[in-house]
């Protein structure tokens, strides 16, 4: 477990490539920061990253999968069926369709791209809170392109029901991008995506358990788990879900009793705790799949009469790794915390100036995250940026 850790923070201290010298047609990883920081993969299968400056909380890095076959440039000038959609301020006029406000990640993710997007970095942003839901998110993106703005930045709230809408963009010559949870339509109808990779964080969040039940004796003991899952449809739901059932397929001992989404939400959290505590009486292990719902479920164990964390009756795993995650790890509540980054404005800010300069950009890129157990805690949350 402490191997994932310094493993991953060794990597971010290494050394800084500027991404030009890599060049847009190799098939090497490129890990770009706005600020010229860059990870490189050389062959595309290994996960080495390479950064420098400061902490990786407040200059986050991303690692990127470069194809040559996977490239994209913003609409050639004439493809757009019109643009100047900030009406000729000379501003980059950017509709952004946010998931929704269900957790504290979120807004640390909302307030990134806000940043990002400000008037003094040259950028009018229509931003819209999707409350959770496809409908109002699809209408917000069509209202972009009603509205002809420059770029649509879209955080998918669930996979599928997408298609549509963006083939209206492309007709309308408005590039796409697509950031934090993934989506199922065509990879054609959308300039690029940079975010998670939840299935990482899921194998991630395993590895460590098998890790930590060694350490305490207990691999060859029966190990009981349930989750509370995120949105149902979501890509960081099934994601997380799928890494770390990966890795529980080859744990004979593991027993996954039980898995009901949360939603995301402490409210989920509380309401599947509640369930889980009426119909089963030896949990070992509970892996939250954010860490609002966590919050709900420590309220309900202690309520219970239970406890949790590393001193406590069940060992709680939690994603997100937000303050609030650290300060639950420093009250001894939650084991580890699998680390999801919400900082995305600055690399998707540095994607659209990639497209607006007519360059090409990687397809798939993932934001660098780490995997940070309670004893770390402490130390570490004085450098978070959320
Ligand atoms: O898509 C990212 C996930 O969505 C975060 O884990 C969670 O907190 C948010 O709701």
């Amino acid at each position: 477990m402490k191997k994932i850790f310094f493993t991953r923070i060794a990597g971010l201290m290494v050394l800084a490539i500027v991404f030009a010298m890599t060049g847009c047609g190799n098939r090497d990883m490129i890990v770009l920061t706005p600020n010229g920081d860059a990870i490189i993969q050389a062959d595309g299968t290994s996960n080495q990253s390479v950064q420098t400056g400061s902490s990786q909380t407040a200059s986050a890095s991303k690692t990127s999968t470069t194809d040559t076959k996977q490239e994209t440039e913003k609409p050639a000038p004439g493809e757009k069926s019109s643009g100047g959609g900030s009406s000729g301020s000379g501003l980059i006029r950017v509709g952004f369709a946010e998931v929704g406000t269900e957790a504290g990640w979120r807004l640390a993710h909302a307030q990134s791209m806000k940043e990002a997007f400000s008037e003094a970095n040259g950028y009018q942003l229509d931003f819209v809170d999707c409350n959770n839901d496809l409908k109002t998110q699809v209408e917000a993106v069509q209202k972009f392109i009603d509205d002809k703005v420059d770029y649509i930045v879209l955080d998918p709230i669930i996979e599928d029901g997408y298609d549509d809408v963006l083939k209206n963009a492309q007709a309308a010559g408005i590039p796409v991008i697509v950031t934090d949870r993934n989506i199922s339509a065509d990879e054609s109808l959308y300039a690029c995506w940079v975010g998670s990779n939840f299935v990482q964080e899921g194998i991630d969040a395993a590895n460590w358990l098998v890790e930590d039940l060694k350490k305490k004796g207990r691999d060859s003991e029966d190990i009981n788990i349930v989750t509370i899952l995120g949105t149902n449809g979501a890509s960081a739901a099934t994601g997380r879900t799928e890494g770390f059932e990966k890795v529980a397929k080859d744990q004979p001992h593991w027993k996954l009793l039980d898995k009901q989404s949360g939603d995301f939400s402490k409210a989920g959290g509380t309401a599947v705790m509640k369930v889980f505590l009426k119909q089963y009486d030896d949990i070992d292990v509970l892996v939250c799949q954010n860490d609002d719902e966590a919050f709900g479920a420590i309220e309900v164990l202690k309520d219970a009469g239970l406890t949790c964390g590393p001193e406590g009756d069940i060992i709680l795993i939690s994603y997100d790794a937000t303050g609030d995650g650290f300060k639950a790890m420093i009250a001894g509540d939650i084991n580890v915390d699998v680390e999801c980054n919400p900082l995305a404005g600055p690399f998707v800010a540095d994607l659209i100036q990639k497209l607006e300069a007519g360059e090409k950009v990687d397809k798939i890129q993932y934001l660098e995250e780490g995997v940070f157990p309670a004893e770390t805690a402490e130390e570490i949350l004085p450098s978070r940026a959320y």
